[in-house]
């Protein structure tokens, strides 16, 4: 079959074309033909991260071969003998084995069944494959530990990508007012999602404007704290700050807590539990149109490098999709 396979850690060009043998199905996986791949920014990450590819290679079979991707959509093909979920011809979608050794980037994958569920007929493959890790990172942080709930006031930041579209969709089918943060070329996207006012982080400064926040959902990548810190002035006494991409550490979880009451937390979509409950309810979501995925590029199998260098720009506008 057909795979992308990396050559050697660093630039997206190391990303290559080649023809591997199918993969092997353990009894609790299904073979899916792969329809359609979503790249996220630890896509790139893992790709030019020597520790990062490191620990997902770290129980690394005998391929020679490394194939990254963990999010896809596709059709059961073959079903493993402890298999109960699924049948031939099921098309379902999912994010699997996040942080190991996935081998997404190919035209058929071994996936557990427990890290799948069934694609609503009406979704295209491309959408449910969006919605695997970012759909869910957006659901994992503002449902999960925001406990969004109307009226509450909730900002956005990266409310254009992949991951903050979603959640202004959620926070908006929850009842929450939403306050989108994106650059200016994106404001009527944002908009456009249901978000109720919009920020553009490059020419205003989110914490001036707003004080009295229920949540922010920060997932803006920083040196250091000062992004948090700034989350931190926008949000009321007893705020929760939701934080993608910085670890805050003991001391600014403490300093939170003692001069406002906030909760500040780190929020990863943890390969140690399952989140098949919450992307039945995103699948359900996404049926009935009350969240959509904006697919800003469709890219062939073959032009995996293209992908790579367009995600790690890190202005990407809602996700970006590849096609065997
Ligand atoms: N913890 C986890 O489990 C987890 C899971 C998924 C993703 N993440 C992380 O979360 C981040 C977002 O992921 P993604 O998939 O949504 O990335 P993405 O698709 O590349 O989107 C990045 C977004 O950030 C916006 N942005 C850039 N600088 C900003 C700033 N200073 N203030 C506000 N917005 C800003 C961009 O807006 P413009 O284009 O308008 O400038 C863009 O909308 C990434 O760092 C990713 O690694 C973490």
């Amino acid at each position: 079959m057909r795979a992308i396979v990396l050559k050697e850690i660093g630039a997206p060009e190391n990303l290559v074309l080649a023809d591997v043998p199918m993969p092997v199905m353990a009894d609790n996986e299904v073979l899916l033909q792969v329809k359609a791949i979503s790249i996220n920014p630890v896509d790139a990450y893992v790709r030019r991260t020597k520790e990062a590819l490191d620990q997902v290679y770290a129980y690394k079979g005998t391929e020679e071969y490394i194939i990254l991707g963990w999010d896809v959509a596709g059709i059961v093909t073959k079903t493993g003998k402890a298999v109960n979920k699924f049948k031939i011809g099921d098309e379902v979608f999912g994010n699997f084995k996040f942080l190991g050794q996935a081998n997404a980037y190919a035209e058929y994958v071994a996936a557990p069944e427990k890290e799948l569920v069934l694609k609503p007929g009406n979704v295209s493959f491309e959408s449910a494959a969006g919605a695997t890790m970012a759909a869910l990172t957006a659901w994992v942080s503002i449902v999960n530990h925001g406990n969004i709930k109307k009226g509450d006031k909730i900002i956005i930041h990266g409310a254009s990508g992949g991951v903050g579209h979603y959640a202004v969709q959620l926070a908006k089918y929850f009842g929450a007012y939403v306050i989108g943060v994106a650059s200016e070329a994106n404001k009527e996207f944002v908009l456009g999602l249901g978000a109720d006012e919009f920020i553009d982080y490059k020419t205003q400064k989110f914490e001036e404007i707003i004080t009295d926040a229920d949540i922010v959902h920060d997932a803006v990548w920083s040196e250091d704290l000062n992004h948090l810190e700034r989350s931190l002035k926008a949000l009321k006494a007893g705020g929760t700050l939701l934080s993608l991409v910085i670890y805050p550490d003991e001391a600014f979880k403490e300093k939170a807590k003692k001069e406002k009451n906030v909760t500040a937390l780190h929020i990863s979509v943890s390969p140690n539990e399952t989140y098949e409950n919450d992307l039945e309810f995103i699948a359900g979501l996404l049926s009935t149109g009350k969240i959509r995925t904006h697919v800003s590029h469709v890219f062939p199998l073959e032009e995996m490098d293209k992908a790579h260098t367009m995600i790690q720009t890190k202005n990407t506008v809602g996700k970006i999709i590849v096609k065997p």
